[in-house]
């Protein structure tokens, strides 16, 4: 591990993710990010744009909501990391790939496995022997029961509920407060309870 981590993207996000940093004992961190007049975020400075991140040295995460942003980013860096909350509860059988974040509060239970560039936000919960695709984002507060599939870069919204036994598709938005009760197999944006696919 560096000392120094650069986070892309000087959002709301990416000031979660700073504390996260610290927790985990960064000293120097930095963000990147393209809209120039963005000059601090957190408190730390925003030192240049996305496309400096490949240069410059120390160890990096994304931290952009959009999957396919992160996942076109993520995939030209090296030196990605994995961020862990100290207060986030994971079992000790449970993968997480590189550049996903875990932040404080969540749950995540035995026998999961947790991909690339995955955002496991504030008090969500991801029951037993799930799959959790690459570039997926299970929001704050949403609840995931066990033995539950979700595609790559699926956004499950915040405070929704997915039964267990339930296989997603890739490049699902399940909307907030939604209840997902059957499997879903078409890409597209669900709302609703139980869910209902909606045109988008
Ligand atoms: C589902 C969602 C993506 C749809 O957004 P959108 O494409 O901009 O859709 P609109 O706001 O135009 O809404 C379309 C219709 O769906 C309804 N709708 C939107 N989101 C809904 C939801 N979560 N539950 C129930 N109905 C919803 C709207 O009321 C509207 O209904 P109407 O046509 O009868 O007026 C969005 O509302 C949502 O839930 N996003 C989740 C955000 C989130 O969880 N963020 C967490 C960050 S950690």
């Amino acid at each position: 591990m560096n000392d120094k981590l650069i986070i892309i993207g000087a959002s709301g996000h990416g000031k979660v993710i700073a504390d996260i940093a610290v927790k985990n004992g960064y000293h120097d961190i930095v963000f990147l990010d393209d809209n120039e007049t963005i000059k601090t975020c957190a408190g730390y400075p925003v030192v240049g744009k996305t496309s400096d991140a490949i240069s410059l040295y120390g160890d990096k995460i994304v931290a952009i909501g959009d999957a396919r942003i992160r996942k076109e980013i993520q995939s030209k860096l090296s030196n990605v990391v994995t961020l862990i909350h100290p207060q986030a509860m994971i079992s000790r059988r449970v993968e997480i790939g590189m550049g996903s974040v875990v932040m404080a509060g969540a749950v995540i239970n035995s026998d999961t496995s947790i991909g690339k560039g995955v955002i496991v936000n504030t008090g969500s919960s991801i029951d037993h022997d799930c799959w959790i695709g690459d570039f997926s984002h299970i929001s704050v507060g949403a609840h995931v029961a066990g033995t539950v599939s979700i595609g790559n870069s699926s956004w499950i919204g915040a405070g929704a509920t997915v039964i267990n036994n339930v296989n997603i598709c890739g490049e699902c938005m399940i909307g907030a407060g939604t209840v997902v009760i059957n499997n879903i197999e078409e890409s597209g944006t669900y709302i609703g309870v139980p869910a209902r696919r909606i045109e988008k």
